[in-house]
């Protein structure tokens, strides 16, 4: 079954409540599967050793998960109104699927937690966009056709799914952001089933 792989890094497991969520979306297409990969993190020394497999939660991700993915749904924290180091430096080893093509073509999008709720949510999503529009991906968004997304008083952009987690102790996805989360999901997954029904004839 073709599969979309929702790839994240999360510290604190506020963009894991939206991978979650996404994952729900791609589940509610007939026929489609995700996914769930994560990131290791990164520190200044280098020479860091982690377990190659985490205490907790989904599996590290390997290139072969990128190589056999019929779409991408990335996911970070906002840090300084940008991705997270980890993300970046899993995405900054892949020039060899940026040679071979391997991503050209598939459906793609973006999700990201802030503090705050002017704290950067649309710059880091649409950073996050660049190293996927270099792998030749289609970036979806989620459209105004969705009701939600004009109504929301906390997360959910054009740009793709958003969390506002707040500064105190966790706060739970809103109906809004998680609504939008599913609806980016279930969006990337159904434009991954017809591409592939088309390539297919
Ligand atoms: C180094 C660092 C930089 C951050 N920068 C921002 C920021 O620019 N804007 C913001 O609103 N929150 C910022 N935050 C807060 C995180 O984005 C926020 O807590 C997020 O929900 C964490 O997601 P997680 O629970 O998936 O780790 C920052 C946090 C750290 C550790």
């Amino acid at each position: 079954m073709p599969e979309i792989l929702v790839l994240y890094y999360s510290r604190n497991g506020a963009t894991r409540a939206l991978a979650r969520q996404i994952c729900r979306g791609i589940e509610s297409v007939p026929q489609m599967q995700a996914r769930l990969r994560t990131v290791p993190p990164v520190s200044a020394d280098t020479d860091q050793k982690i377990a190659a497999v985490p205490d907790e939660g989904a599996p590290f991700v390997d290139k072969q998960d990128l190589r056999d993915c019929a779409g991408l749904i990335l996911g970070s924290p906002t840090r300084f109104g940008n991705m997270a180091a980890p993300l970046k430096y899993f995405l900054d080893s892949t020039s060899d699927l940026w040679l071979s093509g391997s991503l050209s073509g598939k459906p793609a999008a973006v999700f990201t937690s802030t503090s705050s709720q002017h704290g950067g949510q649309e710059s880091t999503l649409l950073t996050m966009m660049l190293p996927l529009l270099h792998h030749g991906m289609l970036l979806v968004g989620v459209p105004y056709t969705e009701p939600r997304l004009s109504a929301t008083e906390t997360g959910g952009t054009p740009y793709g799914a958003s969390h506002v987690a707040g500064t105190g102790a966790p706060r739970a996805l809103s109906r809004d952001e998680a609504e939008l989360a599913i609806v980016l999901g279930r969006r990337v997954a159904e434009i991954a089933s017809k591409l592939q029904s088309q390539s297919a004839q």
